[in-house]
């Protein structure tokens, strides 16, 4: 959609990717890393400071109980970016034959990876329109040779969150049939209207069967530099290690320096990207209001769904295409994020696309003030 977007210069909300700039310390800590020749290998599991800094981070957010101190150097892995994470720890868990079920809307990531390490996917569809995880339907597609559940909160399309007793269930099913966890939490310091993101990693029962996988790329409005990582227990780290190794060594030297330096120095930013988003988050729903688009909750990323029914009749792809070529506006279909069986079910009821409203407010004002005539 980005390519399209370019071709006919529509305003691009399609591609999950921020419009403005890096932090300004951020980027003048990697010209200064770069420049004292700190430009070598380090040590493949990440720089020691860097994985200091996240797990302090780490205990910070999530670790309530004082008593539980996480080992930063034996059960964090930095990576390039979280596909990196993602694709290591699904090579790490599964074998020939093993199932490992998914959610869709799915993240498009998850599915080759499983494929490649000989594994299938179970698709489960997230209920619409709130998009919420039906538990009992997890229950019932069990069986001997699933491995792995993904879960990703907050989510990628939908906006929507996992809460308590989510995550709850989620541990009681995997403790039960001895399963493991990939969470996928990139999103994880962007929850609206004073909602708390429920990591894995508050929840140490279920932490011990988990790979829990974030991108400072999101954190810190630089998904170019592709940097990421990946907290599980020790046992799981050692495994996943021995893959990363032979994947890419290490991730690149600079950006661990210059990001370790950004979270010491200036550790409000991560609590403030929250307010940052929702801020962006409301100005792009207010604009919206008087448009025949439906919109639907959006509570953490920086994605927005719209439903737009009222509008056409045309299926999401064709209705994306239109928008961008005729319109001047990209937006993302949904159903790419679908497995074709469940697609089937949902194209008959859904017409839902998202947007990206991690880009300026003039960006954001202009879409909507075109989306409001259609
Ligand atoms: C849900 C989800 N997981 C993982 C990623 C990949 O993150 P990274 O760019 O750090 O590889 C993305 C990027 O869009 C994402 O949306």
């Amino acid at each position: 959609m980005s390519l399209m977007a370019n071709q006919f210069q529509a305003i691009n909300l399609s591609q999950g990717f921020p419009e403005f700039d890096t932090p300004a310390f951020l980027k003048s800590a990697i010209k200064q890393v770069i420049d004292e020749g700190k430009n070598q290998y380090c040590p493949s599991a990440g720089l020691p400071e860097l994985l200091q800094q996240i797990g302090d981070l780490v205990q910070r957010c999530y670790i309530k109980d004082a008593a539980r101190k996480l080992d930063a150097l034996n059960t964090i892995t930095v990576t390039s970016g979280a596909t990196e994470a993602l694709m290591v720890a699904i090579q790490t868990l599964v074998r020939p034959g093993d199932e490992v079920i998914v959610f869709d809307p799915a993240y498009d990531a998850y599915e080759p990876a499983v494929e490649l390490a000989g594994g299938r996917c179970r698709h489960i569809a997230m209920n619409a329109p709130d998009y919420a995880i039906d538990w009992s339907l997890v229950k019932q597609a069990i069986n001997d040779k699933t491995r792995a559940i993904v879960i990703n909160s907050p989510h990628n399309p939908t906006g929507t969150l996992l809460g308590q007793s989510d995550l709850l269930a989620l541990q009681q099913m995997v403790l039960e049939h001895e399963l493991y966890v990939i969470s996928d939490e990139v999103y994880e310091h962007m929850t609206f209207d004073g909602q708390a993101h429920e990591s894995v990693l508050a929840y140490p029962e279920l932490f011990q069967r988990s790979f829990v996988i974030s991108s400072f790329g999101k954190t810190f409005h630089c998904t170019g530099w592709k940097l990421g990582y990946c907290v599980a227990p020790e046992a799981l780290t050692t495994e996943f290690r021995k893959i990363h190794q032979y994947v890419t060594f290490c991730s690149f030297t600079p950006a661990q320096f210059a990001v370790a330096s950004m979270l010491k120095n200036h550790p409000q930013h991560v609590d403030e990207l929250s307010g940052f988003y929702q801020q962006k988050r409301d100005v792009l729903v207010a604009a919206l209001a008087d448009s025949r688009f439906k919109v639907l909750p959006s509570k953490g990323t920086y994605f927005l769904l719209l439903d737009y029914s009222a509008i056409s009749d045309l299926d999401d792809v064709a209705f994306c295409h239109w928008l961008t070529q005729d319109i001047g506006v990209a937006a993302i279909p949904l159903s790419p994020f679908y497995q074709a069986e469940i697609l089937e079910v949902y194209h008959q009821k859904h017409k839902v696309v998202r947007l990206c409203f991690a880009k300026n407010d003039a960006t954001l004002l202009k879409a909507a003030e075109i989306l409001c005539q259609l």
